[in-house]
């Protein structure tokens, strides 16, 4: 192995730490206490397991979690309803509808009900225009916790050619604003793009959002890259026995780690430092809420 592995699991836990404390000084200085709603509807397995996982860790650095189970047929109306009382809540700073939504609800119309000031996804329209364009914003947690690992790795990213691959609201698209905003030469790279293996050979940084199993491999990485992998996949592992699964990302960590300078693992990359973001989106809501 030639990559220096960026341990996003370690890198993670040092964010909770210092926004835990944050909080007691809020709370000891200003009698605040931040709270986070997280709104799951439905059954979906994934989506139960993030949740509970998010709401742990927000009790953890001190925070008010608020779980809102609502069923899998709960109407559009209701659910409205319930974000509209999160919005007018002074105690609720940071608002979080899990995604996806079952598919009688219209997703956008739903994320765009939250007051922009509490969408810690900074999925809200206006967020996105605001980042944008450069302006003060919530920012997406994924992309936040890629830049502020490749801020630490890197320092200035300033000139350096970023290719994001995958073009998603979540990820692709706002990792991108970001890396312009950090002066990066911005390429966005997706299922159509003409030649994917030479277009991100010339990458100083990759940062990997496709949803595809193993796809980037060591062939197609510059000698010395800095390779983000933001994929979460369960494959089969037979070697494990039989119906057996194994978590890999979109990229292929055993070639890419012999060619890359530096790469995020898969699970303990990318995964923690979401979570991370998230709560520091919720601090940042609570300060910017309390002046
Ligand atoms: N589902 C998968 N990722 C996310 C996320 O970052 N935020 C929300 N709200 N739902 C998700």
């Amino acid at each position: 192995m030639t990559a220096t592995l960026i341990d996003g699991k370690a890198f993670a836990a040092e964010v909770r730490q210092k926004v835990a404390t944050h909080v007691t000084r809020l709370r000891d200085e200003n009698g605040i206490t931040p709270g986070l709603a997280v709104v799951l509807v439905g059954e979906d397995a994934a989506s139960q397991v993030y949740v509970r996982a998010k709401g742990k860790m927000t009790t953890e650095v001190g925070m008010n979690s608020f779980e809102h189970k609502l069923e899998a047929d709960t109407s559009e109306g209701d659910l409205l309803a319930l974000i509209a009382k999160l919005n007018a809540d002074p105690s609720v700073n940071g608002i979080l509808v899990q995604l996806p939504l079952p598919a009688h609800l219209n997703e956008d119309l739903v994320v765009n009900s939250i007051d922009p000031a509490k969408d810690v996804d900074g999925f809200h329209i206006s967020n996105v225009g605001r980042l944008g364009t450069g302006q003060k914003s919530m920012v997406p947690c994924t992309p936040l916790g890629c830049l502020m690992m490749l801020r630490e790795f890197h320092g200035s990213l300033s000139g350096l050619n970023a290719v994001v691959i995958g073009r998603s609201n979540i990820v692709g698209k706002p990792m991108a604003s970001l890396l312009l905003g950090d002066s990066c030469t911005v390429t966005i790279a997706h299922s159509r793009t003409k030649d994917l293996p030479s277009v991100v050979r010339a990458a100083d940084i990759v940062v990997a959002a496709v949803g595809r199993p193993e796809m980037v491999t060591g062939d197609w990485i510059k000698k010395g890259a800095t390779v983000i992998d933001v994929g979460i996949n369960r494959i089969p592992a037979p070697e494990k026995g039989e119906g057996k699964t194994r978590l890999v990302g979109d990229v292929d960590f055993a070639s890419v780690k012999e060619v890359a300078g530096a790469i995020t693992p898969v699970p303990g990359g990318v995964g923690p430092m979401t979570i991370a973001c998230l709560l520091a989106n919720t601090l940042t809501a609570t300060c910017r809420a309390n002046g």
